[in-house]
C-alpha cells in the first residue's frame, strides 16, 4: 500500500481525477466501480472536463455501485443513485446499459446481491476501486466488524452512520439498512484508491493506517491490498505519527509502507 499526502482538497480531487483518467486511457473498457459520497464529489466533477481535454472516452467502461440505503428511491437525492447519475454519469454521458447498480427498492436483496457479485464476476473483475471512509471506518456500507472476505450483502448501519448518512438528505431520514459490495471485492479489484479529506478524518485514518489491522476498523483493509493507494489531503493526515514529517508540506510525497 502506498500513502499520499496532498496539500488540500483541491490537490487531492485533481490528483484522484488523474488516476481515474490515467486507467481509462490505459485499459479503455476499464470496470469501474467509484464511490458516492462528499470526497469524491470534486474529483467526479473534475472528470468530465479533464475527460474532453484529455481525449479520454467512457464509452466502453462499466460501472458498479458500490453501495445504496436499503429502502431508498434512486430519485431522493440522498440515494448514492442519485448521487452517481448527477455527478458522474450524466456529465460523463455513460449510458444505463454501462451501469449496474443495486436496485435498493427490490423485494429481494439477497438476489440484488447474487446478480451483483456476478455481473463482477463477468466482467472478470473490478479493475478500479475507489473508497471513501467513513467516520466509523467503513467502506462502502462495510461496517466496523465486517469480515474481510465477504461480497454483496445487506447490512444494518451502524448507529454513526445513520446519523452522519443525514447530511446527504434534505429531511431526517431513517437508515437502517445498507446493500453493499464486501470487503473481499475490494481486495480483488486489481487497483484500490482510498481517499479522505479534512481533519474530521484525521482519527479514523490514524487507526486505519497504524493501529494494529482488525474487522473492527474495515479501512484497515487498504494495508492487505497489493496495489493499495490512500490519498489524503494534510487535514486527513494530520494525526498520522508516521507521516509526521510531512505536515506543512507544500506540494505532496508518496511514501510506500
Ligand atoms: C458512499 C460510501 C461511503 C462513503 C463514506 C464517506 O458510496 O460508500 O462509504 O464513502 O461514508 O463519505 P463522505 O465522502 O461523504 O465523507
Amino acid at each position: 500500500m502506498e500513502v499520499k499526502i496532498f496539500k488540500d482538497y483541491q490537490t487531492l480531487s485533481e490528483k484522484v481525477c488523474n488516476e481515474i483518467i490515467g486507467l481509462v486511457k490505459h485499459k479503455q473498457d476499464a470496470t469501474l466501480c467509484l464511490a458516492a459520497g462528499d470526497t469524491p464529489r470534486l474529483a467526479y466533477s473534475l472528470l468530465a472536463e479533464k475527460a474532453i481535454s484529455e481525449k479520454v472516452s467512457f464509452s466502453a467502461c462499466t460501472f458498479i455501485g458500490l453501495d445504496e440505503w436499503v429502502g431508498i428511491p434512486p430519485a431522493n437525492e440522498g440515494s448514492c443513485h442519485y448521487f452517481l447519475r448527477a455527478n458522474l454519469f450524466d456529465p460523463l454521458g455513460i449510458q444505463s446499459s454501462q451501469v449496474h447498480l443495486f436496485d435498493a427498492l427490490s423485494s429481494d436483496l439477497s438476489e440484488e446481491c447474487r446478480k451483483m457479485d456476478a455481473v463482477i464476476i463477468g466482467k472478470g473483475g473490478i479493475d478500479l476501486m475507489v473508497v471513501g471512509v467513513g467516520m466509523n471506518g467503513h467502506i462502502g456500507f462495510n461496517e466496523p466488524g465486517s469480515p474481510f472476505n465477504s461480497f454483496s450483502h445487506v447490512i444494518s448501519l451502524d448507529e454513526t452512520t445513520q446519523r452522519v448518512g443525514q447530511k446527504y438528505f434534505t429531511q431526517s431520514t431513517t437508515l437502517q439498512k445498507g446493500i453493499t459490495l464486501g470487503l473481499q471485492h475490494l481486495l480483488d479489484s486489481r487497483y484500490a484508491i482510498m481517499i479522505a479529506s479534512g481533519i474530521k478524518k484525521a482519527a479514523i485514518i490514524r487507526e486505519a493506517l497504524e493501529a494494529p489491522i482488525a474487522p473492527e476498523v474495515p479501512a484497515c483493509i487498504m494495508r492487505k491490498h497489493g496495489r493499495g493507494l490512500v490519498m489524503l489531503d494534510q487535514g486527513a493526515a494530520s494525526l498520522l505519527e508516521r507521516y509526521r514529517g510531512y505536515r506543512g508540506y507544500k506540494g505532496y510525497r508518496g511514501i510506500r509502507v
